[in-house]
């Protein structure tokens, strides 16, 4: 059994830091194992252009712990009104790596969405010309759509004739939560990639309705059937470059989680190296855990891989009811639980 393994740093290609009082618990969460973050840009006030992109990057790097050697990486929000400009000036600017689609009215702060793609075909098409990629929300919005079957919708009737229509945009379906998603990413060119996040590897939708509702189990896209994570389990351990390691860590506050209308997300940053070895752990492939959680997703952002290394080893350690969320309280993905590794810094 393995009890030891050094891989290269990770980087965390899909992360919420929130803003304000909060960055300092969020980033401190990430910077500990993480090289680099792609950081959305769902704010209340959506980041959607590079100068609110380099305003919010100074806040977070203000908060990065001495001797850290994390990187933010800027997204920008789609709105219907992002015009080529926008996206040129991102480029040049350099903070910005990629830009977010959100379906308007999918999730977390997504209102100012796209409200249809063909909104944005100019902006695609600059975007394939800057080398920016998409990055997708892939669910619909149609309130006669069952909410299980959101994703799978969504890639039958927009994803597939998006990379139909513009084959060389890169593109990476966020958070998959479907053997339909992992099909599909395996199936389309090399480039369309995918994030997957620990709690779709690690649960189902079991876990968060059987026995009660269980609001910290609440993200989306929704935790789906088993099969579904068996699927994922097997797409995030096959050793295929187009899936890799993307927590979605999104802390929302307690009060906001166990509610008559709770928030979707879960805070998974501060254990998710632990919780990926846990996962591949159970399918036996921790030897796959280093390209999915350090190589694959720099190689697909064509950014070099970090250099260093950090050591997870096997122990099991409690995890928190809570932890300190500014002046409110998170609580953690697993909370009352155990991690069953740790993370040593080299
Ligand atoms: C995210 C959030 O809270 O910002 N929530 C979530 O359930 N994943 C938004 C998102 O990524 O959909
Ligand atoms: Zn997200």
């Amino acid at each position: 059994m393995i009890e030891r393994m050094q891989i290269t740093r990770p980087d965390d290609f899909h992360l919420h830091l929130r803003d304000g009082k909060v960055l300092k618990e969020t980033v401190a969460a990430s910077a500990r194992d993480f090289g680099r973050a792609i950081i959305m840009p769902n704010l209340h006030h959506p980041v959607t252009t590079a100068e609110q992109a380099a305003e919010y990057k100074s806040q977070i790097i203000e908060q990065i712990p001495r001797g850290s050697p994390f990187q933010p990486l800027m997204t920008l929000y789609l709105t219907d009104n992002t015009t080529s400009e926008i996206v040129r000036k991102a480029k040049a600017m350099g903070d910005v790596y990629a830009l977010k689609f959100y379906p308007a009215g999918a999730t977390t702060h997504s209102d100012f969405g796209v409200t249809a793609l063909n909104n944005i075909f100019s902006t695609l098409e600059t975007m394939i010309d800057s080398n920016l990629p998409l990055l997708v929300h892939g669910e619909v919005t149609d309130a006669d759509i069952d909410i299980f079957d959101r994703e799978k919708i969504f890639i039958d009737r927009h994803l597939i004739p998006l990379v139909e229509r513009y084959p060389e945009l890169n593109v990476v379906m966020e958070h998959i939560t479907t053997q339909e998603a992992a099909d599909f990413v395996a199936s389309a060119s090399d480039n369309v990639a995918a994030t997957i996040t620990p709690q779709h590897l690690l649960y189902n939708r079991n876990h968060m309705l059987v026995g009660g509702i269980k609001p910290h189990f609440y993200c989306l896209p929704i935790l789906k059937r088993n099969i579904h994570q068996d699927a994922l389990l097997k797409a995030a351990t096959s050793g295929n470059p187009k899936f890799f390691l993307g927590t979605d860590s999104a802390p929302h506050a307690k009060q906001d989680k166990e509610n008559s209308c709770g928030c979707a997300g879960c805070f998974s940053a501060f254990g998710a190296m632990a919780f990926y070895a846990e996962a591949f752990d159970s399918v036996d492939a921790l030897e796959q855990l280093e390209s999915f959680s350090s190589h694959f997703g720099a190689d697909f952002y064509g950014l070099p891989r970090n250099t260093d290394t950090i050591t997870l080893v096997r122990n099991r350690k409690d995890i928190p009811a809570f932890l300190p969320f500014g002046d409110m309280e998170v609580v953690p993905l697993k909370a009352g639980e155990q991690l069953h590794w740790s993370v040593e810094s080299t």
